[in-house]
């Protein structure tokens, strides 16, 4: 058995022969390091949750854009939802086709309603105002609408998406409002859409809400598609054995609702869904390594170079990570495991048993691969890292370059002449 410092890793053969001292020596530190057998994987198993003939994965690339990663999903036949005109323009680089693409938008410009318009890209608008837009900019056209069922989920607050508090969608009770917009422009609705929250464990929220978006849908003849939003969670806490969700029971549920609507609905209406974690975050280990470990007061602590400008995650939603230790040690302490950039709050991991960490080691923090390198950023200039991508063969290519200094002023504009 592997010690715990690899435990994880390990038992997927994750760095497939590369060691992450290496990988860093090579590329740099900090390091996102995707594993291509994993991502693939992860797409095929989404792709069987249910035997349904018409049903369609669209991975949510807000989870990770980059192109290569797109690429690779675009190639085990997913299709994607976007939530930008950005994630449009990379989605089509990366070879998907525009009736592939669904932009689920949420208050935007007319000049990015436009955008998708012009590459023939299908919009979701999620509000009375912006169905008036949609209207005003593109009347005859196809629209779907995202509709709020009432139910909600998720790991935290800000990521709940669905029921009483929150920004998104259309209530039920504005049916009538929408049907007037839609025949003031002759716009036809060809898909209802949702997406109660990020990141459940058991599938029975899921289902609650697919059985109450399913309500709203009846009251809509003629629809190409429902789309049932993601929100399918991995299990961050490896280390305590935590469970992974019950894909067979989800989808042997899922598909049942499935069946039955159509016959209900007198047609086999395409059912999607949206996930972007599961595909994305376990394929992942975000390197770094340790510059500083020290004792300040009662706290001992582990200075590392991933702060909050390279994962956010934990500071934002006080989210889990497990942590290895890529050294030999066989004794474990608590610790807590710090970033570099200038607030208190950059904290990887409070008071966390770990192997003992000294200075120079690599520590890999695992299932970094959504919301890690999308949600990173400049702050305090610092430099975006590069992301690696470790082929099925085992060998690490370079997928996106870390940032280099002059990328920090490319678009500022000096005052002296
Ligand atoms: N569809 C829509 C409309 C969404 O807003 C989202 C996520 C998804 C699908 C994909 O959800 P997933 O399957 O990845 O749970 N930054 C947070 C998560 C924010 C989720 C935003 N919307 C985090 O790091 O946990």
């Amino acid at each position: 058995m592997s010690k715990i410092n690899t435990k994880v890793t390990d038992s997927v053969n994750f760095f497939q022969g590369n060691k992450p001292s290496e990988l860093t020596a090579k590329f740099g530190s900090p390091l996102y390091v995707y594993n291509e057998r994993i991502l693939r994987e992860r797409c095929r198993e989404l792709k069987h949750l249910v035997d349904y003939k018409n049903f369609i994965v669209n991975y949510s690339a807000k989870a990770n854009s980059n192109l290569a990663f797109l690429e690779i999903v675009n190639e085990e036949g997913l299709y994607v939802d976007a939530m930008s005109p950005g994630e449009i323009y990379v989605e089509l680089k990366a070879g998907f086709k525009p009736e592939q693409i669904f932009y689920i938008s949420n208050n935007v410009s007319k000049e990015e309603m436009q955008y998708a318009i012009d590459h023939n890209i299908l919009i979701s608008v999620d509000s009375l105002a912006q169905l008036e837009q949609y209207g005003q900019i593109n009347p005859g056209g196809k629209v779907a609408i995202r509709f709020n069922s009432g139910v909600g989920a998720g790991h935290h607050e800000k990521v709940v998406t669905g029921g009483k508090k929150t920004k998104f969608a259309v209530n039920p009770e504005y049916i009538p409002e929408v049907r007037e917009i839609l025949k003031k422009y002759d716009l036809k609705l060809v898909g209802i859409n949702q997406h109660i929250g990020s990141l459940f464990m058991e599938g029975d929220k899921y289902i609650e809400g697919v059985k109450a978006i399913l309500e709203i849908v009846k009251q809509f003849d003629d629809l190409e598609f429902v789309d049932l939003g993601g929100g399918f969670g991995i299990p961050y806490e490896k280390l305590n054995d935590q469970p992974r969700l019950d894909l067979k029971d989800l989808g042997t549920k899922l598909n049942k609702v499935m069946e039955d609507f159509a016959k209900e609905y007198g047609k086999e209406i395409t059912f999607k869904i949206e996930p972007g974690r599961y595909i994305s975050a376990e394929c992942c280990v975000l390197l770094g390594t340790v510059h500083a470990v020290k004792q300040n007061n009662v706290h001992k602590f582990a200075g590392t170079d991933i702060g909050f400008n390279v994962l956010q995650r934990p500071v934002m939603y006080d989210s889990h990570h497990d942590i290895e230790v890529y050294n030999d040690s066989d004794e474990t302490e608590e610790i807590t495991v710090v970033g570099n950039i200038c607030e208190s709050g950059d904290i990887l991991a409070k008071d966390r048993m770990l192997p003992v960490i000294n200075i120079g080691d690599t520590i890999g923090l695992l299932d970094a691969g959504a919301y890690g390198y999308s949600m990173a950023s400049n702050y305090n200039n610092r430099l975006r890292p590069a992301e690696v991508l470790i082929r099925e063969n085992g060998e690490a290519v370079l997928i996106r370059e870390r940032d280099e200094l002059e990328d920090l002023t490319r678009h500022m504009i000096s005052l002296k002449k």
